[in-house]
């Protein structure tokens, strides 16, 4: 498949060499020239960071979209404050009722855009984002080392707690090396046959935004790597996670979802926009 992408370096100052790589595995194409204007992808740099565009084909006129991985962003920023973080559902999942200071080792084994496991960083966890998609986990990275340098303390503590693994996380999950986690947290993707755009979940237009670019970038990944693609089924993803956490495995869900591979969770946390299904071991 030839996909015209294009990362524009004009302003870059971190690395413009990797995006350009990341870009490049992401949709498998070796050759870039500024002619590749019309591409599908673009990556480019501005003074906040790095920015997906992705053509936007909802509504009347077809457009361009951009997506980030930007932690400082307001509304965000807000949920890591101490009393909104102990409200988050993901971080009542995945700690459970232990006291403040319990430190686990999470593994988010389907990071996207590494919202929920920065709330998981936050709260004290240390979390390795394991993310299929080069362009998504080069910007996962970029993001820490911006984050990192975030005056305000919660942010780059949060940041100093997460690394991004880029890659296949049965293979991870399989290979790991050093003490397991102690919580694998899943979200895949899942496709509500009646709301294909927004995964059943009910969210904000951002939110639904970085599913519409998760769901291109998924569907570029998936056919220029059909075999990994397969072997990571969410039955595999379930076995891998619940062969490898000490604790436990959450699994993210929309409300009405199906379990995860067919498999019934020890408890459930509902929210109004996302179900976390418990599997303790
Ligand atoms: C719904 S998104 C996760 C969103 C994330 N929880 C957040 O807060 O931004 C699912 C992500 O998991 C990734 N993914 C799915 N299966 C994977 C696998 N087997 N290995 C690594 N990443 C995977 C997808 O590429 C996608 O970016």
């Amino acid at each position: 498949m030839s996909r015209k992408c294009y990362v524009d370096i004009t302003q870059a100052e971190l690395g413009p060499r990797n995006a350009l790589l990341a870009l490049a595995e992401c949709v498998a194409c070796d050759s870039f020239s500024s002619e590749s204007l019309s591409e599908e992808l673009r990556l480019a740099f501005d003074s906040a960071g790095w920015n997906l565009y992705f053509p936007n084909k909802t509504g009347k006129s077809a457009g361009q979209s951009k997506v980030a991985v930007d932690y400082a962003q307001p509304s965000f920023a807000r949920r890591l404050e101490a009393d909104n973080l102990s409200r988050e559902f993901a971080v009542r999942a995945v700690r459970g009722r232990k006291k403040s200071d319990y430190q686990p080792l999470v593994l988010d084994a389907t990071a996207g855009f590494g919202r929920d496991s920065f709330l998981l960083a936050a709260s004290g966890c240390h979390v390795v984002q394991a993310e299929r998609i080069p362009v998504l986990a080069y910007l996962l990275e970029q993001a820490l080392k911006t984050a990192v340098q975030n005056p305000c303390k919660r942010q780059a503590l949060a940041a100093q707690r997460c690394r991004v693994v880029c890659g296949e996380s049965t293979t991870l999950m399989a290979d790991w090396h050093g003490p397991a986690p102690d919580v694998v947290y899943l979200d895949p993707m899942y496709l509500d046959p009646n709301k294909p755009a927004d995964q059943g979940l009910k969210a904000s237009a951002g939110v639904k935004k970085n599913m519409r670019a998760l769901q291109l970038l998924t569907e570029i990944y998936e056919a220029n790597y059909p075999a990994a693609a397969k072997a990571a089924s969410n039955q595999a993803l379930f076995a891998a996670a619940t062969s490898l956490a000490v604790s436990k495995v959450v699994v993210k869900r929309a409300p009405s979802a199906p379990v995860l591979a067919g498999m019934q969770p020890s408890s459930c946390l509902t929210g109004k926009s996302a179900r976390f299904d418990v599997y303790a071991l």
